[in-house]
């Protein structure tokens, strides 16, 4: 189920479907599957920069 902070417009007002801005899923959250990633990821963590290991 969607949380109700999904039929809230930007001033709080609830609505009685889900609101635009969190029409697309996908912009905020990701697929909890196993799938090969389709792009390779060098992603690394602010944290981890510059960091020595
Ligand atoms: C603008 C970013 C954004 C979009 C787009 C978005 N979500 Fe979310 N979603 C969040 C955030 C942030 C949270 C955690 C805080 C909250 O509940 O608002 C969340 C939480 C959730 C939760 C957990 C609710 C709970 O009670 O724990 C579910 C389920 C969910 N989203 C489903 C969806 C679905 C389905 C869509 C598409 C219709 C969607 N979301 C679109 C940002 C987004």
């Amino acid at each position: 189920m969607i949380s109700v902070t999904h039929f809230q417009d930007r001033d709080g007002q609830v609505l009685a479907d889900v609101t635009p801005r969190r029409y697309f899923c996908t912009e905020c959250h990701v697929q909890q599957t196993d799938a090969r990633p389709l792009v390779p990821n060098t992603f690394v963590d602010a944290d981890d920069v510059g960091r020595k290991r």
